[in-house]
């Protein structure tokens, strides 16, 4: 049914309008109106108008920043002025004789400064053409940089296109550049560790390697799940600034909205400029991202211009670098701790040293991929370095020590005694028994989340309780609890412990889908435990199943699946699905509404994207009537649905001669 082109038209673009605004608020104004869900169901509708009317798709749509496909190679792009770098002081009397030749060039007697944050990450140039986004390049050796222009468009806070009304209020043209600094927040770049110490992959030193290595990337989905930010610090137009004064740039860059550190500050001569850079020395470990310093600049362009620059940087700016917080010490030993997932990580004991003001006396090593990178055994000096709030970390080994004793990870956890299981492609070790006394916290945590089991009111304190007070050792044990037992701990009136009860008990009527998520098998979200109850009767189903028929799931590759039967080989885990089944706690596979047997005996597969359905809704409707749906394409299967941008099953299905439809043929198949 066709609509009208132009309602359509409207209303893509009132829905980017509208998402456009919940960006900045989300990112840049860091004071988001809706929630990530109402934001996410628009940008599905958007998603959905633009692939029924691709013809409408514009560069600078939302829609853009989801990253595409890898591409070959870099671009190389010469600036239009070049990137330059700056100078450094490492001390206040260094800033002070920045100032006294800043005063002597220019005949001033007090200069006014602009204080900004030094971001500690990737400088970027982004050039508008017609108020949206055209190029993003790295600033390479500052004269010619990569473009970049995919992957910074996956970063939120970068504005795809300016109002033009902001332009106009701001007096400024429609082609301008804008320079700043790509940095990956200090959480985000935890996190980032903590997946790859998981997955075996490379550990980032720092957030600016991790930032940096998340823009120079082929794929641009990469860079999106980096989750990177971008400060704005410098406006040119035709190459120069288009103001008299430096603040009146930054003014305007908020205007347009972009996220310029609310931080900056207009100094009135050197000393206050020093007491900026004192006050944030400390404030720093405060901010969300990392800071490596506080950079300097003359405020007055006339003033900017009249010194000019040196071959490789202006003399209008200085950074002031903060100490660096490393030091060497000694690795005493090496010991593992169980983590709240049941990862096993190696973590260096040291003598106790003063880094930047505070004490470390352990430091993380990751896992064994990382140890051996760094060559580190116990009893070797290393350089360690604490970076804002990030734990510390080892650099490197500055001195092999004479009798130094290589580290082995244990074969048993320390924790329950259990085996250690290593998945073949992954370097992380771990102890799967759900309820070894390291995870149990968590364990009962993930349990009890809302889109898990989903129990209101077992939060972090009334769990610490049920450990400390011996009421609860696994997640079974929660069905066992008794009213008297509860009102006893701290803070429960029998209210709210009856309701607590209650919860539990509703509990029982979850999914499928939502036990086998709650179970916190590694790799195994959300979707996959929607994806895998779809596939299994109940959970001990799952259990028996083995590795190739859960390699047969869509979406279910070796990782996950050896995930799941590592899960299931633990004694400790079945026991605790009996142990759950007896509690009253077995959903089994949800009944679906049975249509019609027309597929009956018949098995499909869906490869590539549908312009109708999502895969998923495709395959219910399958069962519906009937079918079965694989993951993998075999003589067996009766059906090959190819939608766009189609796998290696379509060149599968090609192969064996097994039918293959389009989406508009398996509709007519199904009489839709
Ligand atoms: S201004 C010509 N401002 O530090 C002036 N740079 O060490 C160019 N940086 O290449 C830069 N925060 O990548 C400026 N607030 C800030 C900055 C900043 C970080 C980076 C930038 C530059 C490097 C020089």
């Amino acid at each position: 049914m066709a609509r009208a082109g132009a309602a359509i038209k409207n209303e893509i673009e009132d829905l980017r309008e509208k998402l456009r605004h919940h960006e900045y608020r989300y990112y840049v104004a860091d004071d988001p109106e809706i929630s990530d869900a109402a934001y996410d169901r628009l940008m599905g509708k958007l998603k959905e108008l633009e692939a029924a009317h691709p013809e409408l798709i514009t560069a600078d749509s939302p829609t853009v920043r989801v990253g595409g496909a890898p591409r070959e190679g870099f671009q190389t792009y010469q600036h239009a002025r070049p990137m330059l770098s700056l100078d450094n002081a490492f001390s206040y009397d260094a800033l002070r004789e920045f100032d006294r030749r800043v005063r002597e060039s220019s005949g001033r007697e007090k200069i006014e400064y602009i204080a900004e944050h030094k971001f500690d990450g990737l400088s970027i140039s982004l050039q508008y053409q017609g108020g949206a986004l055209d190029r993003g390049v790295t600033r390479g050796d500052g004269r010619t940089g990569e473009d970049v222009t995919p992957n910074v468009k996956t970063i939120r806070s970068i504005p795809l296109r300016v109002d033009p009304a902001a332009l106009k209020k701001a007096k400024l043209p429609p082609n301008f550049e804008v320079r700043g600094e790509i940095v990956m927040p200090k959480k985000a770049f935890a996190e980032l560790n903590r997946q790859q110490e998981l997955n075996g992959g490379k550990i980032f030193a720092n957030p600016r390697n991790a930032a940096a290595g998340g823009v120079r990337v082929l794929d641009s989905s990469i860079t999106a799940s980096r989750r990177l930010e971008f400060f704005s610090y410098y406006l040119l137009v035709e190459g120069r600034s288009p103001f008299t004064k430096l603040s009146e740039s930054l003014q305007a860059l908020k205007e347009m909205r972009f996220r310029a550190s609310a931080d900056w500050k207009l100094c009135d001569g050197i000393e206050e400029v020093l007491k900026y850079c004192d006050s944030w020395e400390d404030k720093r470990e405060k901010l969300l991202y990392e800071i490596d310093g506080v950079v300097v600049k003359v405020n007055s362009i006339p003033i900017q211009n009249e010194l000019g620059y040196t071959a490789k940087a202006p003399r209008w700016a200085i950074a002031y670098k903060y100490p660096a917080r490393q030091e060497t010490t000694v690795v005493k030993d090496i010991q593992v701790n169980v983590g709240r997932t049941g990862t096993l990580t190696p973590v260096a004991f040291l003598e106790p040293v003063q880094v930047g003001g505070v004490t470390v006396s352990r430091s993380t090593l990751h896992n064994m991929d990382e140890i051996e990178r760094l060559g580190v055994q116990i009893g070797d000096t290393v350089l360690v370095e604490r970076a804002g709030e990030v734990i510390p970390h080892v650099l490197k080994v500055v001195k092999e020590a004479a009798d130094r004793r290589p580290f082995r990870m244990p074969e048993k956890c320390p924790e329950c005694g259990s085996t250690i299981h290593k998945a073949p492609d992954t370097v992380a070790y771990r102890c799967v028994n759900a309820a070894c006394p390291a995870k149990r916290r968590e364990s009962l945590l993930h349990f009890a989340g809302r889109h898990a089991m989903n129990i209101d009111g077992l939060g972090e304190k009334i769990v610490d309780q049920l450990i400390e007070q011996g009421l609860v050792r696994d997640v079974a044990d929660l069905y066992s609890l008794k009213l008297d037992k509860l009102v006893a701990l701290e803070r429960f009136a029998e209210k709210s412990a009856q309701n607590l009860l209650d919860e539990i008990e509703t509990s029982k009527k979850n999914s499928l889908a939502r036990l086998i998520y709650a179970l916190g098998i590694s790799f195994v979200g959300e979707r996959t435990g929607e994806l895998l109850a779809g596939h299994f009767s109940s959970v001990e189903d799952l259990a028996a199943a083995s590795q190739e028929q859960l390699e047969e799931v869509a979406e279910v590759g070796p990782k996950v699946a050896a995930a799941i039967t590592e899960f299931f080989s633990e004694p400790a885990n079945r026991q605790l699905i009996k142990k759950l089944h007896k509690a009253g706690v077995h959903p089994t596979m949800e009944k679906r509404q049975i249509k019609s047997d027309k597929f009956a005996a018949k098995s499909f597969v869906f490869t590539g994207g549908l312009a109708n359905r999502s895969r998923e809704d495709a395959a219910e409707i399958v069962k519906q009537h009937g079918g079965t749906v694989s993951g993998s394409v075999s003589k067996k299967t009766n059906y090959v649905v190819v939608g766009t941008d189609p796998g290696s099953k379509y060149d599968k299905a090609k192969s064996l001669g097994v039918p293959v439809l389009t989406e508009k043929e398996f509709e007519k198949l199904l009489n839709l």
